[in-house]
């Protein structure tokens, strides 16, 4: 899983591409390479490791040229190796790839009875083999060379045969393509083209590109020419920098309360719950029997949070599932359900498949996401937007908080479309979330405290996390960011379970992290954090402000604003970010790119 871009036009392709890559680093960071086209060749570039080492390499030794195609590398077949970053080479023509090729095996056998002999371990190198075997036309032999490869993928083709041009395709997934001025920007994602263009068109569905300096030629599967419509792209170069902050992570952390505005802003008109765009008619919303949540990773905690929000507030029955779970599910028959997809990118492809899976089986739908025009935003019935802006930073922090207060609004805005939440008591929560960027900004107040114990902790061998209720999936999140940005051990488990088994892992190295607000789970909350001190381990405990008990029982409380129980696991969330970031900091990880992991992953 990967990031593409292509560029053409008349300024230095190997300089627009690294920083183009750069804004694609989410997406894998393990290599990165460039083609350019040089005169009749094509020169490549690889290095191991972030897209800055490839940046180095190009300023010590420059590759000139015009037209080119560049990689970011999230290895799925074939280890972390140059022969294995992209861009591949088969004769003259270079390859970028996102995806994988199902039956590459296959393919590689055939090809290998040919006597092609091949350099690296992926199964991308085939596809270039393929296109290369069926030259003369270009354009030609990339169409039969797909017409053989199954799987999802996204794809830009350089040849040095036919050297004004690249070819761009995607199937199953998208690609998108910038329109400036004479020059045009591929790229996997529109944060790679937004820095030039604001001018934007989208190929997906087996969808192929001819992009020379004189125009797009879009053709679909079958080869006849489609009209494309342009976009045009929001999101404002500037908020994709660090702004003076040292790291992106703490520079989205620090957003939230933002972000909470601005949801709040698109979605409340007149002191209601406005989700108009949801294209779910009254009869609709009646026949809901069941909403089934689904996310990966953040997202999949975020639809744990969903569970209780639509459960508690709504009374709809709620499942949650995974997205690499729910669309094996046997259950084909989901009319009657509705289905929301949650996925900050859009575009995990998980997360996409299960959409297709509702939609193809009769349910409604619905995706939460942050990324406009994405893949998920695209396919599903409704869209609910996040509105966090861009987030760079591979573990999410405030699209995470953001699709909470968006599961929010929909959980009061579909108990009020059917009748089981009264209206003063939507108008009710409707204040409290209104309270909330307030309260936020007092839970960012928390960054030194945490910072002081991370000194504490940062060198203990790991950390659990336990919570009660809504706050059960914000202790699972808190130990995944703790993971992801520490590398640290650390898990999260439901309160009362921990005496089942998790405590045999209490000792005095291992603290607990223990999410103990004012809500109905108070007593047996504190409870599991007594009896986790009573087997020596070190408790930290998040309550609510004035709570002076758990004061005599406790030495590390970290007190959090009062709240509704509903919106509490967003206020949890924020000293749990930052704890786990400078935990990180202080055991000198890549925060913001942490090892092994993609923001997005676009690949099964
Ligand atoms: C990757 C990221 C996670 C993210 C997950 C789902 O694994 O590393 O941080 O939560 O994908 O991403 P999505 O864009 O679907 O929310």
């Amino acid at each position: 899983m990967s990031g593409l871009v292509g560029y053409i036009g008349r300024r230095e392709a190997a300089e627009i591409m690294v920083d183009a890559l750069k804004k694609l680093e989410y997406r894998g960071y393990d290599s990165a390479g460039v083609a350019v086209i040089t005169g009749k060749d094509i020169s490549c570039r690889k290095e191991i490791g972030i897209i800055r080492r490839l940046k180095d390499s190009l300023e010590r030794n420059p590759i000139t040229g015009t037209i080119g195609i560049g990689h970011t590398r999230w290895a799925t077949h074939g280890k972390v190796s140059v022969e294995n970053a992209h861009p591949q080479i088969a004769g003259n023509i270079a390859i970028v790839h996102n995806g994988i090729v199902d039956n590459y095996i296959e393919l590689k056998e055939e090809l290998l009875k040919e006597g092609v002999v091949f350099q690296s371990e992926t199964d991308s190198e085939v596809i270039a083999h393929l296109i290369n075997r069926e030259l003369g036309n270009l354009e030609e032999a990339v169409a039969k060379a797909l017409k053989k490869i199954q799987g999802v993928y996204a794809l830009i083709v350089l040849s040095a045969d036919d050297p004004e041009k690249l070819i761009a395709v995607a199937y199953g997934t998208r690609m998108v393509i910038g329109l400036g001025g004479g020059e045009y920007f591929v790229g996997s994602d529109t944060t790679a083209v937004a820095p030039y263009t604001k001018d934007v068109i989208f190929i997906s569905d087996g969808e192929r590109a001819v992009i020379s300096r004189e125009g797009v030629d879009i053709r679909n599967i079958s080869g006849q020419r489609v009209t494309k419509k342009i976009e045009r792209i929001g999101w404002n170069p500037v908020m994709m920098e660090k702004g003076g902050y040292r790291h992106y992570f703490i520079k989205e952390v620090c957003e939230q309360p933002r972000v909470i505005i601005d949801t709040l802003h698109n979605h409340i008109h007149g002191g209601e719950v406005d989700f108009a765009g949801l294209s779910l008619s009254d009869k609709d919303l009646a026949g809901i029997t069941k909403i089934v949540l689904t996310g990966g990773g953040t997202s999949l905690n975020a639809a744990i949070v969903g569970k209780y929000l639509i459960e508690g507030i709504a009374g709809i029955p709620a499942e949650v599932e995974s997205i690499s779970e729910l669309r094996f599910s046997p259950i084909k028959k989901l009319g009657g359900q509705l289905m929301v997809a949650i996925s900050q990118s859009g575009e995990t492809i998980d997360a996409v498949s299960c959409l297709r899976h509702g939609n193809a089986y009769g349910a409604k739908t619905i995706a939460i996401t942050n990324t406009k025009y994405s893949t998920l935003e695209k396919e599903a019935g409704g869209n609910i937007n996040i509105s966090a802006g861009p987030e760079i930073s591979v573990a999410p922090s405030k699209s995470f908080t953001g699709s909470i207060v968006s599961l929010y609004l929909l959980a009061i805005y579909l108990g009020i479309k059917r009748g089981t939440l009264s209206a003063e008591k939507s108008a009710e929560m409707i204040k409290n979330v209104a309270a909330l960027p307030h309260k936020i900004e007092e839970a960012i107040d928390l960054e030194e405290r945490m910072e002081q114990l991370s000194r504490i902790f940062y060198r203990n061998k790991g950390f659990l996390y336990i919570g009660r209720g809504i706050n059960y999936p914000i202790a699972l999140e808190g130990a995944l960011k703790m993971k992801k940005l520490s590398y640290l051990y650390a898990d999260g488990y439901i309160g009362g379970e921990i005496k089942h088994g998790p405590i045999a892992l209490v000792d005095e190295d291992t603290p607990v992290v223990v999410l103990v607000p004012n809500d109905k789970y108070y007593r047996h909350t504190l409870a599991d954090a007594e009896e986790i001190a009573a087997r020596g381990g070190t408790v930290i405990a998040f309550a609510t402000e004035g709570d002076t008990e758990i004061a005599k029982r406790f030495e590390h409380i970290i007190y959090l604003p009062q709240s509704d129980y509903y919106l509490n696991p967003i206020l949890n969330s924020i000293p749990l970010q930052f704890l786990a970031y400078f935990v990180g900091l202080r055991r000198g990880c890549m925060v913001d790119l942490p090892r092994n992991l993609a923001k997005s992953v676009t690949v099964e």
